[in-house]
């Protein structure tokens, strides 16, 4: 039976990229996400598709026992990519848009980890787990609090798993990126003069493309990436790490 990975937010941008390499590796893949007709876009013929609203623990449990029963196993393989863009001032945040937020960025993730953490330990298997977070948990951004909030906490999330499980085999680690051009931000980059503002942002001169983090996903779910764990490992062009000097 091939390694069972299943992919959360799997009909958004990077999802679909991270399913694609992960299945061309021979994983069987598993598809979540809430929108059934995104899921059926996805073009991997052998995916197992589940409409799941993983913020809501019942759907997760639901989630993870369709899992069970269609394969006997449960996955051994997590790329939790669910999640949400919201570029807001703090001031003009409803509360009904900071609980989504916080509801697809952090309550997914802590719900989906569990399952998939329950899951294991149930059948006595180790395995490894990848969640996304972004530059905005690390660096202050403007117009970012509520998605920082939510990262900052997945990136606590992912450092206390990762201790709690490591006697298990199970390796739980992180991407951080910054603006990848996906389908939540493909918005923002209205015309060449915005996208010229971007990729300013970045020392490296250019914004993130989804093969950016879904290379990094893949190496960390990877056996390669057999000793690390508890890591949060940024993909944003030098963002969060470099200074350049400015020059006028
Ligand atoms: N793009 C960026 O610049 C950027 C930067 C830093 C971090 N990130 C993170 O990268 C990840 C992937 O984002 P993306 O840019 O690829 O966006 P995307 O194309 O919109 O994909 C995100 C997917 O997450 C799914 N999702 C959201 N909430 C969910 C929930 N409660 N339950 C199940 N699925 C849910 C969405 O599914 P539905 O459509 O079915 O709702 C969507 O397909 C997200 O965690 C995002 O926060 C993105």
């Amino acid at each position: 039976m091939a390694t069972i990975a299943l992919v959360s937010g799997g009909g958004g941008s990077l999802g679909r990229e991270v399913a694609k390499r992960l299945s061309d590796s021979g994983c069987q893949i598993v598809l979540a996400g809430r929108n059934e007709q995104k899921l059926s876009e996805v073009a991997l013929e052998k995916a197992f598709k589940i409409v799941a609203d993983l913020a809501q623990p019942d759907e997760v449990q639901k989630l993870f026992d369709s899992i069970m029963s269609h394969f006997g196993q449960p996955p051994t393989l997590l790329a939790h990519c669910a999640g949400t863009v919201m570029i807001r001032p703090l001031h003009r945040t409803t509360p009904e848009q900071y609980r989504a937020c916080l509801g697809s960025n952090l309550d997914s993730a802590f719900f989906a980890l569990q399952g998939f953490v329950k899951g294991l330990i149930e059948t006595h298997a180790s395995g490894r787990a990848v969640l996304v977070s972004s530059i905005a948990a690390r660096v202050g951004i403007s117009n970012h609090a509520a998605v920082a909030a939510a990262k900052a906490g997945v990136e606590g999330l992912i450092r206390s798993a990762a201790a709690t499980y490591a006697g298990q085999g199970l390796r739980i680690n992180g991407v951080a990126p910054g603006m990848m051009r996906t389908a939540a931000t493909e918005g923002f980059f209205g015309s060449s003069k915005a996208e010229e503002q971007i990729a300013a942002q970045y020392p490296l001169g250019r914004f993130g493309r989804v093969d950016d983090a879904a290379a990094l996903i893949c190496w960390l779910l990877s056996e390669e990436a057999d000793w690390v764990t508890g890591q949060i490992i940024a993909v944003d062009g030098g963002f969060s790490s470099t200074r350049p000097l400015v020059k006028r």
